[in-house]
């Protein structure tokens, strides 16, 4: 916590090595976390226990918003099946309140840089789902 400006996501991308990834940045020293030293931990462990939310949405591209939301589930093997992925979907959207303007492709949800309607996804998703 602390005002805009104040250093809040610097220290996140130094605790989740994010910081690496920018070429001006230098890197020394040593960061515990939880008495852990972060160099010594698996790459993905201390990622999803430093998470960071960006300020601007950074959904892939050439996904749809459904394989977005979807993306981390399929990766984390966190659902068995299709329609489990679809109802997991479906409810994370919901909580977002996005779901209605993502099922009914009233507006974009996500960039422009997404392309593709999310609905064509769905659309694509039903039938198997139904299978
Ligand atoms: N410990 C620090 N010492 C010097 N500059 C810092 C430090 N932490 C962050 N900064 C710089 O301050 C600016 C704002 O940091 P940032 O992490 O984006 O803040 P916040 O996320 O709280 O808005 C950035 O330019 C960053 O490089
Ligand atoms: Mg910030």
């Amino acid at each position: 916590m602390g005002p805009s400006g104040s250093g809040k996501s610097t220290i996140l991308r130094v605790l989740n090595r994010l910081i690496e990834l920018y070429p001006e940045a230098r890197v020394s020293g040593e960061v515990y976390l939880d008495g852990q030293n972060i160099f010594d931990m698996n790459l993905m462990e201390l990622r999803r226990k430093v998470q960071m939310i960006f300020q601007i949405p950074n959904p892939i591209p050439n996904l749809s918003i459904f394989e977005n939301v979807a993306l981390g589930l399929k990766l984390n093997r966190l659902v068995r099946g299709r329609r489990e992925l679809f109802e997991r979907v479906k409810s994370a959207l919901e909580k977002a309140q996005l779901w209605d303007e993502v099922k009914e492709q009233t507006r974009h949800a996500c960039r422009q840089a997404v392309r593709r309607p999310a609905t064509e996804a769905l659309r694509r998703e039903g039938p198997r789902l139904r299978a």
